[in-house]
């Protein structure tokens, strides 16, 4: 099974919701929209659900066009961000409804519908009206709802974003737990970057309609396409440089960043020198800084320095119980290895 989406554009008046998205999604991937709010994630799951008309482009399952399909028809699961189960049914019913729309026999429905209550760990609340549900309880039956026509693709836009942060990290295991064990070809939509990282098989980062890149969490970390990517997905200090300077000052870039006019350093990558002995002459890359602020937040600190003679400031994060040393220095150096820099487009 395949999703095909080609050069999907969608617009609301003068707002380009969606610019030429096109992307592949193979069998039992799951995978993550990500992005800032009002960047088209819930308008390109409306679409690929039916719920929403493209203007132009395709969407293919299987190499069949689905746009003369009714979502109804589609036989995909979908779960909102809110909820939206119906609150005058009990869980178990609310499970069930899916097939009975489909008109599948009583005792069907009643099988599967305690089948898939197993699953989500919630047998003993079948019974259950909503009201009487935890916020994680209502999203487990949410989930167990679109599970239970065995659905070819499951869509869900920001499943977690209404839980705590403790339900929502046992939730998100549980989901991709249960992801992997079904195979189900699986989209979420979040703009919660942790969220995307430590679910997805493959993240896709969009920007104002467009998609700015797709990969694995590993690939957006280490080798952002651009500075957007870079700056959302964990946290880049991006200095300016001119023929391997910034700002005059030799920063012992590697040869692939000979060109660059934008680099990246993450503040992890950032090395500190503490009174560091600095030798004269163009291969010094050890630069003078100033700690402007210290914050520490136990197993990390986070030190911000501002470089000697230039506007911009670093960021630079170490072990919580290391920072003293920096602090206490009387001068401090400021080190980018050169293995460490990210040219950024
Ligand atoms: N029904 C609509 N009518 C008019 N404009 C819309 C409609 N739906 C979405 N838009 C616009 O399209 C753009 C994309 O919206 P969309 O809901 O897809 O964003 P999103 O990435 O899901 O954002 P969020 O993270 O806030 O949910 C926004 O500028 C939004 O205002
Ligand atoms: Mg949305």
């Amino acid at each position: 099974m395949t999703l095909a989406i080609s050069h999907v554009t969608k617009r609301f008046g003068e707002t380009v919701a969606l610019n030429d998205i096109s992307l592949t999604i193979e069998r039992g991937e799951f995978i993550c929209f990500l992005g800032p709010s009002g960047c088209g994630k819930t308008t390109l799951l409306r679409i690929i659900a039916g719920l929403e008309l493209a203007e132009e482009g395709t969407v293919k399952l299987e190499g069949n066009d689905l746009s003369q399909v009714p979502a109804r028809h589609r036989n995909f699961g979908v779960v909102f961000q809110s909820y939206s189960l119906f609150p005058n049914m009990t869980a178990a019913r609310n499970v069930g409804y899916g097939l009975e729309c489909r008109r599948r026999p009583r005792q069907e429905i009643e099988a599967r519908s305690a089948e898939m209550l197993r699953i989500v760990a919630l047998s003993d609340h079948a019974h259950k009206l909503p009201s009487q549900l935890s916020g994680g309880q209502q999203q487990r039956i949410a989930l167990a709802r679109a599970l239970a026509t065995n659905p070819e693709v499951l869509l869900l836009d920001e499943p977690l974003s209404a839980l705590d942060a403790k339900v929502r990290d046992s939730l998100r295991l549980e989901i991709r737990d249960l992801q992997r064990r079904l195979g189900i070809t699986t989209i979420m939509v979040t703009h919660d970057q942790e969220e995307a990282l430590t679910m997805a098989d493959r993240i896709v980062v969009m920007d104002t309609g467009r998609i700015a890149q797709v990969g694995t969490a590993h690939e957006l970390y280490e080798q952002p396409s651009s500075r957007f990517v870079a700056e959302f997905i964990g946290r880049m200090n991006v200095l300016p440089v001119e023929g391997g300077k910034l700002a005059g000052l030799p920063l012992g870039l590697p040869d692939s960043a000979q060109g660059a006019t934008l680099i990246g350093v993450r503040p992890e990558d950032v090395r500190l020198h503490a009174n560091p002995v600095v030798t004269d002459g163009a291969a010094c890359t050890i630069l003078p800084a100033q700690l402007r602020n210290i914050i520490y937040i136990g197993n990390l600190a986070h030190l911000v320095l501002a470089l000697d003679g230039v506007e911009h400031e670093v960021t630079a994060e170490m072990p919580g119980h290391a920072y003293k040393t920096i602090a206490e220095a009387a001068h401090i150096g400021v080190e980018f290895p050169a293995s460490t820099v990210k040219v950024l487009a």
